[in-house]
């Protein structure tokens, strides 16, 4: 159940250039948090709704809720100059959560994508075999963490700094190719999960997308980030919530146009 609560800044760490651990204690009792869920972190001393940002949990450990982020604009920066032992407001957790895979599966992580992604493949036991770009190294975060929830790992930069050189989709393609029977599980851009979601669909696999969107009130009150699904009950489409009916969505059921 999701609730507004107040928790403190017990760490709060430089990952890589311009990206952020913060792990905060609940100062009171919250519910624990399910692979895919996210919460509403407050920026900010005021309570503009407007300074309110969307962030997946990245692990739930001890108590801890723990958020690893980018900073960009206004509000990402407000809470980057948090310090241990000062509060926070928070709601969550919310949204749906990933299908738990029953054997092995394909996870898809475009940089900062990894943070929703993580704690799947921390539920998994190792059963996931991961595919993981960014633009350089730098966007390539905790790898040894990262590395040590997975059966096997592929890595790609654009720039060559990690990796295979090439975008994250090709060495997809030809894993496909050999194992299209296998679920993809996808966070990161939408380009590069629209481009996940095109090969699923070639050969015929599941996918499931988590996707990104503005979001103000992040409990379905607002229509600030919906997204059109298209499927067999709704032929003509549908408008659906991120934050609500989301943000794990069947990738063959997004119209990819109607994004936000
Ligand atoms: Fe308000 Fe989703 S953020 S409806």
């Amino acid at each position: 159940m999701s609730k507004l609560f107040r928790a403190t800044v017990t760490a709060h760490l430089d990952v890589n250039t311009g990206f952020r651990l913060l792990t905060l204690q609940p100062n009171c009792l919250v519910a624990v948090p399910d692979p895919g869920q996210f919460y509403m972190l407050q920026a900010g001393a005021t309570h503009d709704p407007l300074l309110k940002r969307p962030f997946s949990y990245f692990r739930a450990e001890n108590g801890t809720i723990s958020f690893l982020y980018r900073i960009r604009g206004k509000g990402t920066r407000a809470i980057a100059a948090l310090r241990e032992g000062e509060t926070i407001s928070l709601i969550g957790p919310l949204g749906n959560t990933y299908p738990m895979p029953s054997g092995e599966f394909i996870a898809v992580a475009g940089g900062i994508g990894i943070a929703s992604l993580f704690s799947l493949l921390g539920a998994a036991d190792g059963r996931a075999v991961l595919f993981w770009g960014g633009r350089t190294a730098n966007e390539l975060l905790m790898p040894e963490a990262v590395k040590a929830l997975v059966g096997s790992a592929v890595i790609t930069t654009d720039d060559g700094t990690a990796g295979r050189k090439s975008l994250i989709t090709e060495p997809l393609k030809e894993y496909l190719a050999l194992n299209a029977h296998l679920p993809v599980y996808t966070c990161g851009s939408a380009p590069m999960m629209r481009a996940v979601a095109n090969a699923c669909a070639e050969v015929g696999t599941r996918c499931f997308v988590s996707l990104e969107a503005y979001m103000a009130c992040g409990v379905g009150a607002c229509l600030g980030c919906v997204v059109k699904i298209m499927d067999a009950d709704y032929p003509e489409g549908k408008y659906r919530s991120v934050c609500k009916d989301g943000p794990v969505f069947n990738a063959s059921t997004v119209v990819w146009e109607s994004r936000r």
